[in-house]
Protein backbone atom coordinates (compact mmCIF):
# COMPACT_ATOMS: atom_id res chain seq x y z
CA UNK A 1 0.00 0.00 0.00
CA UNK A 2 1.56 3.71 -1.04
CA UNK A 3 2.32 5.19 2.01
CA UNK A 4 0.27 8.53 2.36
CA UNK A 5 2.08 11.64 3.40
CA UNK A 6 0.15 14.68 4.91
CA UNK A 7 1.86 17.93 5.26
CA UNK A 8 0.14 19.92 7.50
CA UNK A 9 -0.99 23.48 6.98
CA UNK A 10 -2.06 26.05 9.47
CA UNK A 11 -5.26 28.64 7.65
CA UNK A 12 -5.78 31.19 10.22
CA UNK A 13 -9.31 31.97 9.95
CA UNK A 14 -10.55 35.35 11.27
CA UNK A 15 -14.41 33.90 11.23
CA UNK A 16 -15.62 30.66 10.87
CA UNK A 17 -15.77 29.11 7.61
CA UNK A 18 -16.44 25.77 5.99
CA UNK A 19 -14.20 23.38 6.84
CA UNK A 20 -13.66 21.97 3.35
CA UNK A 21 -12.81 25.50 1.89
CA UNK A 22 -9.96 26.06 5.65
CA UNK A 23 -8.57 22.36 4.44
CA UNK A 24 -7.71 23.45 0.36
CA UNK A 25 -4.46 24.20 -0.76
CA UNK A 26 -2.66 23.39 -3.94
CA UNK A 27 0.52 21.29 -3.40
CA UNK A 28 3.34 20.55 -6.08
CA UNK A 29 3.36 17.18 -4.95
CA UNK A 30 0.63 14.65 -5.38
CA UNK A 31 0.18 11.00 -4.57
CA UNK A 32 0.72 8.15 -7.32
CA UNK A 33 -2.62 6.57 -6.99
CA UNK A 34 -3.66 7.23 -10.78
CA UNK A 35 -7.56 9.48 -11.46
CA UNK A 36 -9.73 7.33 -13.26
CA UNK A 37 -12.13 8.77 -16.54
CA UNK A 38 -15.00 8.12 -14.05
CA UNK A 39 -13.03 10.13 -11.19
CA UNK A 40 -12.66 13.10 -14.30
CA UNK A 41 -16.26 12.88 -15.46
CA UNK A 42 -17.68 13.42 -12.11
CA UNK A 43 -15.38 16.50 -11.37
CA UNK A 44 -16.49 17.95 -14.80
CA UNK A 45 -19.70 17.58 -14.04
CA UNK A 46 -19.63 19.43 -11.09
CA UNK A 47 -18.12 22.21 -13.16
CA UNK A 48 -20.92 21.62 -15.62
CA UNK A 49 -23.36 23.01 -12.70
CA UNK A 50 -21.94 26.22 -12.44
CA UNK A 51 -23.82 29.52 -13.09
CA UNK A 52 -22.38 31.45 -15.91
CA UNK A 53 -24.08 35.08 -17.14
CA UNK A 54 -27.11 34.24 -19.02
CA UNK A 55 -25.97 30.73 -18.63
CA UNK A 56 -23.67 30.69 -21.74
CA UNK A 57 -21.08 28.43 -20.20
CA UNK A 58 -17.91 30.04 -22.07
CA UNK A 59 -15.28 27.23 -20.24
CA UNK A 60 -14.03 24.66 -22.05
CA UNK A 61 -11.12 21.96 -20.68
CA UNK A 62 -8.46 19.66 -22.68
CA UNK A 63 -7.70 17.15 -20.48
CA UNK A 64 -5.46 14.22 -19.89
CA UNK A 65 -4.49 11.27 -17.58
CA UNK A 66 -0.93 10.32 -16.74
CA UNK A 67 0.97 7.91 -19.16
CA UNK A 68 -1.60 9.09 -22.26
CA UNK A 69 0.12 11.42 -25.44
CA UNK A 70 -2.67 14.10 -24.28
CA UNK A 71 -0.86 14.32 -21.10
CA UNK A 72 2.26 14.85 -22.49
CA UNK A 73 0.95 17.83 -25.08
CA UNK A 74 -0.84 19.22 -22.60
CA UNK A 75 2.80 19.32 -20.15
CA UNK A 76 4.61 20.32 -23.66
CA UNK A 77 2.55 23.85 -23.20
CA UNK A 78 3.43 24.51 -19.49
CA UNK A 79 6.07 26.89 -18.98
CA UNK A 80 9.28 25.58 -17.32
CA UNK A 81 8.61 26.84 -13.70
CA UNK A 82 5.49 24.45 -14.17
CA UNK A 83 7.24 21.79 -15.79
CA UNK A 84 9.34 21.57 -13.06
CA UNK A 85 6.96 20.01 -10.66
CA UNK A 86 3.39 19.65 -12.81
CA UNK A 87 4.80 15.74 -13.74
CA UNK A 88 4.09 15.07 -10.46
CA UNK A 89 0.39 15.02 -11.38
CA UNK A 90 -1.77 12.40 -12.38
CA UNK A 91 -4.41 14.56 -14.96
CA UNK A 92 -3.33 17.90 -16.46
CA UNK A 93 -6.09 20.32 -17.90
CA UNK A 94 -6.13 23.22 -20.63
CA UNK A 95 -8.66 25.52 -19.57
CA UNK A 96 -9.69 27.94 -21.93
CA UNK A 97 -13.02 30.33 -22.96
CA UNK A 98 -15.35 31.37 -25.55
CA UNK A 99 -14.53 35.23 -25.94
CA UNK A 100 -18.02 35.93 -27.54
CA UNK A 101 -21.81 35.80 -27.11
CA UNK A 102 -23.46 32.59 -28.72
CA UNK A 103 -25.85 34.50 -30.29
CA UNK A 104 -23.25 37.27 -32.01
CA UNK A 105 -20.16 38.10 -31.85
CA UNK A 106 -20.27 40.66 -29.27
CA UNK A 107 -17.69 40.22 -26.31
CA UNK A 108 -18.52 38.18 -23.41
CA UNK A 109 -16.77 40.40 -20.84
CA UNK A 110 -17.64 37.57 -18.40
CA UNK A 111 -16.12 35.12 -19.88
CA UNK A 112 -13.10 34.52 -17.90
CA UNK A 113 -15.19 35.34 -14.48
CA UNK A 114 -17.21 32.62 -15.41
CA UNK A 115 -14.25 29.74 -15.58
CA UNK A 116 -13.04 30.86 -12.70
CA UNK A 117 -16.85 29.89 -10.89
CA UNK A 118 -16.30 26.46 -12.86
CA UNK A 119 -13.32 26.27 -11.33
CA UNK A 120 -14.43 26.69 -7.93
CA UNK A 121 -16.82 23.95 -8.23
CA UNK A 122 -14.54 21.98 -9.96
CA UNK A 123 -11.92 22.64 -6.96
CA UNK A 124 -14.40 21.50 -4.38
CA UNK A 125 -15.83 18.43 -5.60
CA UNK A 126 -12.17 17.59 -6.58
CA UNK A 127 -11.13 18.02 -2.98
CA UNK A 128 -14.15 16.13 -1.36
CA UNK A 129 -12.70 13.49 -3.13
CA UNK A 130 -9.45 13.34 -1.76
CA UNK A 131 -7.94 14.78 -5.10
CA UNK A 132 -5.81 18.15 -4.71
CA UNK A 133 -5.82 20.67 -7.21
CA UNK A 134 -3.27 23.20 -8.30
CA UNK A 135 -3.88 26.07 -11.20
CA UNK A 136 -1.21 27.23 -13.72
CA UNK A 137 -1.03 30.44 -15.12
CA UNK A 138 2.22 29.61 -16.49
CA UNK A 139 1.46 28.40 -19.72
CA UNK A 140 2.79 28.46 -23.48
CA UNK A 141 -0.97 30.33 -24.49
CA UNK A 142 0.01 30.71 -28.17
CA UNK A 143 1.78 26.87 -28.42
CA UNK A 144 -1.29 25.71 -26.79
CA UNK A 145 -3.84 27.42 -29.29
CA UNK A 146 -1.85 26.25 -32.09
CA UNK A 147 -1.00 22.44 -30.47
CA UNK A 148 -4.70 22.18 -29.80
CA UNK A 149 -6.08 24.10 -32.95
CA UNK A 150 -8.16 26.28 -31.10
CA UNK A 151 -9.79 28.99 -33.62
CA UNK A 152 -9.70 32.55 -33.10
CA UNK A 153 -12.82 33.09 -30.72
CA UNK A 154 -10.98 30.68 -27.86
CA UNK A 155 -8.38 32.34 -25.56
CA UNK A 156 -6.49 29.89 -23.43
CA UNK A 157 -6.24 31.20 -19.75
CA UNK A 158 -4.78 28.31 -17.44
CA UNK A 159 -3.73 24.55 -16.86
CA UNK A 160 -4.22 22.51 -13.97
CA UNK A 161 -2.79 19.72 -12.42
CA UNK A 162 -4.74 17.40 -10.29
CA UNK A 163 -3.22 14.36 -8.00
CA UNK A 164 -4.37 12.88 -4.59
CA UNK A 165 -3.37 14.54 -1.73
CA UNK A 166 -0.15 12.92 -0.08
CA UNK A 167 2.46 13.65 -2.29
CA UNK A 168 5.67 13.05 -1.21
CA UNK A 169 7.77 16.45 -0.99
CA UNK A 170 10.81 14.55 -1.85
CA UNK A 171 9.69 14.65 -5.15
CA UNK A 172 10.47 18.81 -5.64
CA UNK A 173 13.83 20.34 -5.85
CA UNK A 174 14.62 22.07 -2.54
CA UNK A 175 12.94 25.29 -3.16
CA UNK A 176 9.67 23.87 -3.97
CA UNK A 177 10.05 21.36 -1.35
CA UNK A 178 10.02 24.10 1.10
CA UNK A 179 7.11 26.03 0.41
CA UNK A 180 5.51 22.63 0.23
CA UNK A 181 6.38 22.41 4.04
CA UNK A 182 5.39 25.69 4.78
CA UNK A 183 2.65 25.41 7.04
CA UNK A 184 1.49 28.66 7.78
CA UNK A 185 -0.84 30.20 4.65
CA UNK A 186 -1.37 33.58 4.03
CA UNK A 187 -4.44 36.24 3.22
CA UNK A 188 -4.78 39.66 3.28
CA UNK A 189 -6.78 41.16 5.49
CA UNK A 190 -10.77 42.09 4.89
CA UNK A 191 -9.98 45.50 5.07
CA UNK A 192 -8.10 45.69 2.19
CA UNK A 193 -10.54 44.22 -0.41
CA UNK A 194 -13.94 45.30 1.39
CA UNK A 195 -15.44 48.55 1.78
CA UNK A 196 -18.52 49.69 3.03
CA UNK A 197 -18.74 52.76 0.76
CA UNK A 198 -16.66 54.66 -1.98
CA UNK A 199 -13.38 53.14 -3.32
CA UNK A 200 -11.31 56.30 -3.11
CA UNK A 201 -7.67 56.21 -2.07
CA UNK A 202 -7.89 52.55 -1.42
CA UNK A 203 -4.81 50.80 -3.18
C1 LIG B 1 -5.34 31.54 -11.93
C2 LIG B 1 -4.21 30.97 -11.11
C3 LIG B 1 -2.95 30.85 -11.67
C4 LIG B 1 -1.90 30.26 -10.94
N1 LIG B 1 -0.69 30.05 -11.56
C5 LIG B 1 0.25 29.30 -10.95
C6 LIG B 1 1.40 28.87 -11.68
O1 LIG B 1 1.58 29.16 -12.87
N2 LIG B 1 2.30 28.10 -11.02
C7 LIG B 1 2.14 27.73 -9.70
O2 LIG B 1 2.99 27.00 -9.18
N3 LIG B 1 1.04 28.11 -9.00
C8 LIG B 1 0.08 28.87 -9.59
N4 LIG B 1 -1.07 29.22 -8.92
C9 LIG B 1 -1.26 28.81 -7.51
C10 LIG B 1 -1.25 30.01 -6.57
O3 LIG B 1 0.06 30.48 -6.41
C11 LIG B 1 -1.88 29.60 -5.21
O4 LIG B 1 -3.25 29.31 -5.42
C12 LIG B 1 -1.74 30.72 -4.17
O5 LIG B 1 -0.39 30.90 -3.83
C13 LIG B 1 -2.53 30.40 -2.91
O6 LIG B 1 -2.14 29.17 -2.38
P1 LIG B 1 -3.24 28.06 -2.04
O7 LIG B 1 -3.98 27.74 -3.32
O8 LIG B 1 -2.44 26.87 -1.55
O9 LIG B 1 -4.15 28.62 -1.01
C14 LIG B 1 -2.12 29.83 -9.60
C15 LIG B 1 -3.40 29.97 -9.03
C16 LIG B 1 -4.43 30.52 -9.77
C17 LIG B 1 -5.81 30.62 -9.14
Amino acid sequence: MENIISVQKITPVAHPILDSIKKRWSPRAFAQTPITENQLHIILEAGRWAPSASNIQPWRVLWGLKGTEMYDRIFNCLDDFNQSWAGNAQMLWINAFKKTMEKNEKENFHALHDLGLFMGNVIHQANSMGIAVHQMAGVKFKQALSEFKFSEDYHVATAVAFGYFGGDPDDLNEDLKKQELKQLRERKEQSTFAFNGNFENKK
